[in-house]
């Protein structure tokens, strides 16, 4: 796998984060590199400001920082790690990280933006950008040729202003907007109440299934746990906190720990915790990378509806990390009780881990099914 980026006669060394010794996948397209040569060539006076949205893993906040200020902004804990990472190994400028959730610095010179896959994150992006940046700021977006639809070019013109296109250039095309459309609110939050419970949802614009019920969360919801004895209760991947939410009303006594890499995730999972379980519960809501960092068995469940890809890769090996985190931080018979399509196999990596007398199938239906693991 190639971990040496080459332009205009500089090189950077870039690696995906976390570091995974079979990963074929590089850190970086062939659109930062058409973003960095078109930058390039605009002639930018030296120490400029450039917002850097949606960096994937720092290819752009590296190439950028060496003669200029850089701001990240990005939804992702993994993306802030791995530009964390790649500025130090490639001895860059230290930059600005803020969530996507943060307000948009005002002195910005120019904008350039990985288009995020999420409709609903573009939008909430424009829309911020177009409230916060004078008209004449350039916003220049990249993304594979074949995802920029009309659609998208509408949003763009809608949210933030007059745009146009470049041409293909190694199957990705750049999209130059200008911060000029009339303004439009865009809510943070969309909510709605989840059918047949007493539980009502807030949802940021990059969360998971933020429009409606995810399908394996809705089944899963049935066969959650009652049990007085589980005291710590861990949702990894927490996604808006639906499975904590209902956990939080069968357990009333337990403690909540919501895991997700999207800073949104946690925001959102954060509020619908307290404002369905009430303020004094004993919650935690943490942006984290798995269960990186967890060194102690600490929990008596663990519930995962894990992702199946990460950023713009499909990928089983985040299902794979959770499941061995879990079972590092399972109290002695604790329990990890995971949902997943039926054609994934969990039952196949749980049993390599656990072992296959402590694999239970909880439940299942023509799509998912839910599997129950004992530590022993
Ligand atoms: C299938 S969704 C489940 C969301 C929620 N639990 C539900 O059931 O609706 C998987 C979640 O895992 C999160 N995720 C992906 N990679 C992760 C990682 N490396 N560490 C923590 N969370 C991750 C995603 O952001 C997403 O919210």
């Amino acid at each position: 796998m190639n971990t040496e980026l080459t332009i205009l006669g500089r090189q950077l060394t870039l690696h995906r984060f976390p570091a995974n010794k079979n990963d074929t996948l590089q850190a970086w397209d062939a659109g930062d590199e058409y973003l960095i040569h078109h930058v390039e060539d605009m002639g930018l006076a030296d120490n400029q400001h450039i917002l850097v949205l949606n960096d994937h893993f720092g290819a752009l906040s590296c190439w950028f920082s060496t003669r200029h200020r850089v701001t990240v902004m990005s939804d992702s804990f993994i993306a802030h790690q791995g530009i964390l990472n790649n500025l130090r190994h490639n001895h860059c400028e230290e930059v600005t990280y803020l969530t996507t959730m943060d307000a948009i610095p005002k002195d910005v010179d120019v904008v350039v933006m990985q288009i995020p896959r999420n409709n609903r994150h573009l939008i909430w992006q424009l829309s911020q950008l177009r409230e916060q940046l004078p008209s004449d700021c350039a916003v220049i977006g990249v993304n594979k040729a074949k995802d920029i639809h009309s659609s998208t070019l509408k949003l763009f013109e809608r949210y933030l202003g007059d745009t146009h296109t470049s041409l293909a250039w190694k199957k990705h095309r750049l999209v130059f907007s200008q911060p000029n459309a009339a303004l439009n609110v865009v809510p943070e939050d969309i909510e709605w109440d989840v059918e047949h419970e007493t539980i009502h949802l807030s949802n940021r614009p990059n969360v998971y299934s933020g429009e409606s019920l995810d399908q394996g969360a809705r089944f899963m919801l049935k066969y959650l746990p009652q049990d007085p004895t589980v005291k710590n209760i861990i949702d990894l991947g927490c996604g808006n906190g639906v499975l904590s939410v209902k956990l939080g009303q069968l357990n009333p006594n337990a403690q909540l720990t919501c895991i997700d890499e999207s800073f949104m995730a946690v925001a959102s999972a954060r509020k619908n915790l307290q404002q369905n379980l009430g303020y004094e519960r004993d919650i935690h809501c943490v942006a984290n990378n798995c269960l990186d960092d967890f060194t102690e068995p600490c929990a008596d469940l663990v519930v995962c509806n894990p992702p199946f890809h990460q950023q713009q890769a499909i990928t089983d090996h985040i299902a794979w990390q959770m499941f061995c985190d879990a079972k590092h931080v399972l109290h002695k018979t604790g329990k990890l009780m995971v949902i997943g399509n039926r054609h994934l196999r969990y039952d196949v990596k749980l049993a390599k881990l656990f072992g296959k007398s402590r694999i239970k199938t909880v439940a299942g239906n023509k799509k998912f099914v839910i599997l129950e693991a004992t530590k022993g």
